[in-house]
């Protein structure tokens, strides 16, 4: 079975390092189009030089598998770019933080089987061809959309679900994975607009002078959720950051990393998108739009 990873960001690489350790044919569509060695550092400080092969985007309808782990605000042009090149049979995998491109992603592609996916996997790239992975986390995934046409021989769901079960684990399966999208969701609220206004790493959040504001963005993310219909107690989301805080100590979030390096963030469709539900729904989040307002202005002035 053949697995395209679109992009060459830090999340596509801890694909590949993973593609790489199971022997897992693999290729990465990139602008450059040119073959590099990708080093790569795991978790256990072993060090893997990996031969990437891109993939011309003609090329992409021979894979049968394609990840899309590209940033929130990058979704529907790079999928309106893709398809052309696509085959109803091939399943999308859309693999990146925040929300509200989903429905973007259906209409463009009515008859693709399409999985969203969200990671707390951590992975730091200080340059183009060197990756860190720093830290284990758990992957939830779930169809949103099942495909018009039956799977072809090769490529049979059973096949699929299990290579992706593999390839990101630990993960795990659910029937609603909105719900679960909107859990990472509200872990992302936190930890990444935070970790890059203070420019710290995850683990520093653990201080107590971030106790309160942890506690205020988790209660107005579970009012959003609960009005929303899904379910949410603010404790727990306090807990479920906490535990990412310390599995992700010694991260720089995703945030952090856009902020430093003065790229676009993906605020808009994390905190932004929470205060975007709250206003339709008339819930005060004074927590959400001050750090939407911070980590917008500081965009402004690069
Ligand atoms: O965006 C990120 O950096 C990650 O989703 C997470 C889980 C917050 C770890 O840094």
């Amino acid at each position: 079975m053949k697995l395209a990873i679109v992009g060459n960001g830090a999340i596509g690489n801890l694909l590949a390092l993973k593609c790489h350790n199971q022997q897992q044919e693999f290729c990465l569509v990139t602008r450059t189009q040119q073959a590099f060695t990708l080093v790569a550092t795991d978790i256990f400080k072993h060090i893997h030089n990996i031969q990437i092969q891109p993939l011309e985007i003609n090329q992409l309808n021979k894979a049968d598998i394609i990840i899309l782990p590209v940033k929130a605000y990058q979704i529907a042009d790079s999928v309106a770019e893709l398809k052309p090149h696509l085959r109803a049979e091939q399943t999308l995998v859309l693999l990146h933080n925040g929300m509200g491109v989903i429905e973007a992603v259906k209409a463009l592609l009515p008859n693709n089987p399409i999985i969203a996916a969200t990671t707390s996997h951590a992975a730091y790239k200080p340059n183009a061809t060197t990756l860190f992975e720093t830290g284990l986390g758990i992957c939830h995934l779930g169809y949103i959309a099942r495909g018009q046409n039956s799977p072809p021989q090769r490529c049979n769901n059973t096949n699929r679900d299990a290579l992706l079960t593999s390839l990101l684990a630990p993960c795990c399966w659910h029937a609603n994975i909105e719900q679960a999208l909107w859990d990472k969701l509200a872990i992302n609220a936190v930890i990444n607009p935070l970790t890059a206004l203070h420019q710290i790493k995850n683990g520093q959040l653990a201080q107590p002078q971030y106790h309160s504001i942890i506690e205020d963005i988790c209660l107005e993310t579970a009012n959003v959720m609960t009005a929303c219909g899904f379910s949410a107690e603010p404790s727990i989301l306090v807990d479920r950051v906490k535990h990412v805080i310390e599995t992700t100590s010694v991260n720089y979030s995703s945030m952090y990393q856009d902020i430093t390096h003065k790229r676009q963030s993906e605020i808009l469709f994390i905190n932004g998108y929470i205060c975007q539900q709250a206003q339709i729904l008339g819930i005060n989040v004074p927590a959400n739009q001050n750090l939407l307002k911070c980590i917008t202005a500081l965009e402004a002035h690069y």
